[in-house]
């Protein structure tokens, strides 16, 4: 006998999105000159038109940012700034329910996530770095550093008002003021929280949100007030950007993909072990960064640990995003859709080997079942990529040193799991893999005080802990950043 669940819905009720928003800039909201459509990836329903930020939006943005800096916030203590953010955090705890179902109405991620994983996240984010504020001249961070001033922030759409916690908390805490543009596709809670800034009485200008495309987001990298930029998104616009302040003094922190290796040897657990795989990749639709999305098995379990991630994958649930039961939701956009699809077929294409589980989709929506890819060999496009989805690449190894070369064979270097019992095991691998984020039998696992970043192409500098912190500080030890 089996059992089905029951839908158990989220009430969508406790958010109120408007039919049409400007800008934030200086603490209130300006009205856009041209807008574009956000939409539910679930349903393709139009929540809301978003302004598409020009130049001037940006300028004024900056403007305010730089009053803002000299005339207030430069001028406050590290405890003044400290009760803002804990301020803040505290109102992102009350509200984060509404947060938790607008993220999944514009994001297409499930409730579970949002209301678990992303919403805690960035309250604590804002807890962590308003302890700091006051304890910057005791950090071995230099004597009395300094902020830069104007933080231009450029952010993605796999975690929208999660990246903006990343971003805009440790600019805060260390004194900078700051332009924000979020994703296209997922402003909506980028603009609430502009909301939460003047329900904080955060002085008008600290935090400014521009919205808009790559072409806003180009107009803050290149705005000459901004002196310190920091990204998170495709590699591709990584090094745009990078070439864009080649021959500047403007600092940044690149945060960008990753081919995550998931290595399993042998006297892994093994259920354990599934359960970390699937976490590793179908966490977030694989919309992740640092998804495992190679998995590295050792020969000699590979049959066993592939005959069990089945089984396991059989019982994921796709579907509705705000159904408290969801595991797997809705992939952000249909480019996004376009992209896992392709890549998917180039990976038919390579010889290797397609498997999903029987799921209903929706024809509503953009949809793309978990699925894995055995027989994979390194010279593949979906073994070096960044498919951005629910698909797993497999790769098997004999020796643990072909595990290290085949985990290090791709141009990023973000994030690597292992799976083993043997302590011992667990360092040399860790200290062999280039990966700024190393797990071990666990994946995914976020915390404020834990720098994150990547080797290569995966980006430069780190974000979090007292690392993230230098890189929004003038006499900080940069870690890496330019
Ligand atoms: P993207 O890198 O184009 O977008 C990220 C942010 O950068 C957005 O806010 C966008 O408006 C902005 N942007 C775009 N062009 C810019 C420019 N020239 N200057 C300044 N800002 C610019 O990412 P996209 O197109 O949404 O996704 C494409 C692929 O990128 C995905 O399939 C995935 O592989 C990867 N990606 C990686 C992320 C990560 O967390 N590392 C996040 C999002 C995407
Ligand atoms: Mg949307």
């Amino acid at each position: 006998m089996t059992f089905e669940y029951a839908p158990a819905l989220e009430s969508r009720s406790i958010v109120s999105i408007k039919a049409k928003y400007g800008h934030f800039i200086n603490g209130s909201f300006v009205a856009g000159k041209k807008h574009f459509p956000t939409i539910n990836p679930a349903t393709e329903e139009i929540l809301s038109h978003i302004a598409l930020g020009g130049a001037s939006d940006v300028d004024k943005a900056v403007m305010a940012a730089q009053k803002a800096y000299t005339k207030t916030w430069s001028k406050l203590s590290g405890k003044e700034r400290g009760k803002y953010l804990y301020r803040i955090a505290r109102i992102l705890q009350e509200r984060a329910r509404e947060f938790a179902v607008l993220e999944t109405l514009d994001n297409g991620k499930p409730i579970r996530e949002t209301r678990d994983i992303d919403i805690p996240l960035v309250a604590a984010h804002f807890f962590y770095h308003a302890g700091w504020a006051d304890k910057l001249d005791y950090a071995g961070l230099g004597h009395s550093p300094k902020a830069y001033g104007v933080a231009g922030q450029i952010i993605p759409w796999n975690f929208p008002l999660l990246m903006l916690a990343w971003k805009v908390a440790p600019a805060l805490a260390t004194g900078n003021t700051v332009v924000l543009k979020p994703a296209e596709t997922t402003s909506l809670t980028a603009l609430l929280f502009a909301e939460v800034c003047q329900q904080a009485e955060l002085p008008d200008g600290v935090v400014n949100i521009v919205t808009g495309d790559g072409s806003t987001g180009a107009a803050i990298v290149n705005h000459p007030g901004v002196h310190k930029i920091a990204f998170t998104g495709s590699t591709d616009v990584g090094k745009k950007i990078a070439r864009a302040i080649a021959s500047t003094d403007k600092k940044a922190t690149l945060e960008l993909g990753g081919k995550g290796a998931n290595i399993v040897f042998d006297d892994a657990p093994i259920d354990e072990t599934v359960e970390g795989i699937v976490n590793g990749i179908f966490f977030n639709q694989g919309h992740v960064c640092c998804a495992g999305s190679r998995l590295i098995v050792q020969e000699s379990v590979a049959e066993e640990v592939i005959e069990k991630l089945k089984v396991r994958m059989a019982k994921i649930r796709v579907g509705d995003p705000l159904d408290k039961n969801t595991d797997l939701g809705a992939i952000n956009s249909k480019e996004q859709l376009v992209k896992i699809k392709e890549l998917s077929a180039i990976g038919d294409a390579e010889g290797a080997e397609r498997w999903s589980p029987q799921c209903n989709l929706s024809n509503k929506g953009f949809w793309f079942a978990p699925t894995i890819f055995t027989g994979v060999t390194q010279a593949n496009r979906i073994a070096q990529e960044e498919i951005f989805g629910p698909v797993l690449s497999v790769l098997t190894f004999r020796t643990p040193q072909e595990a290290i070369d085949k985990a290090n064979n791709t141009p990023f270097g973000l994030s690597a799991g292992i799976w083993s019992e043997k302590g011992s095991r667990i360092f040399w691998a860790s200290q062999h893999l280039k990966a700024g984020v190393i797990w071990a039998n666990t994946f995914n696992k976020f915390d404020p005080a834990s720098p994150f970043g990547g080797y290569k192409e995966s980006g430069w500098g780190r974000e979090g802990g007292k690392h993230g912190l230098a890189a929004y500080l003038k006499t900080g030890k940069e870690t890496g950043a330019k």
